[in-house]
């Protein structure tokens, strides 16, 4: 292989990379707002500030670079569960919504904070 193929091969090699990046759609905002409003959801959690539930900031901190965050946040906003409030028991909100693509939409949201 001469210098020049070499060069065209891999700089191929690096565009298909960026490229790549750009088959994850972006987060859309204001659906992520609604649906958590919608769901009342922002009664225990704020982004910055700890109310009933801690902020997503701190979720996000949390769940950063885990591989199973996606699930494990998935589950606990769609399958009824229990939290501690002040130390009693409640259930935990689910999501007003089955639609997958905006439940993942509201968990990368909330990863992304
Ligand atoms: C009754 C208050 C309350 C409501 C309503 C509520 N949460 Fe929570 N949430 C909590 C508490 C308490 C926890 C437990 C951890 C903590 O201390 O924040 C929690 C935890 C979480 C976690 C982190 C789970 C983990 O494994 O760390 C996520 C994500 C979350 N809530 C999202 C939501 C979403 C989305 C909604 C709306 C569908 C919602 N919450 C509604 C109180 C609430």
């Amino acid at each position: 292989m001469n210098k020049k193929t070499y060069f065209l091969l891999s700089g191929s090699l690096i565009l298909a990379l960026a490229g790549s990046g750009n088959l994850h759609a972006a987060i859309d905002d204001a659906d992520a707002e609604k649906l958590l409003k919608d769901s009342k959801c922002l009664k225990c959690h704020d982004v910055e500030k700890t109310k009933k539930g801690k902020p997503y900031k701190k979720i996000a901190a949390e769940y950063k670079g885990k591989a199973n965050a996606m699930a494990e946040l998935t589950k606990h906003v769609t399958e009824p569960n229990q939290v501690e409030v002040e130390g009693e028991k409640v259930d935990h909100g689910t999501v007003k919504t089955r639609d997958a693509a905006r439940i993942t939409n509201l968990i990368e949201w909330i990863l992304a904070r």
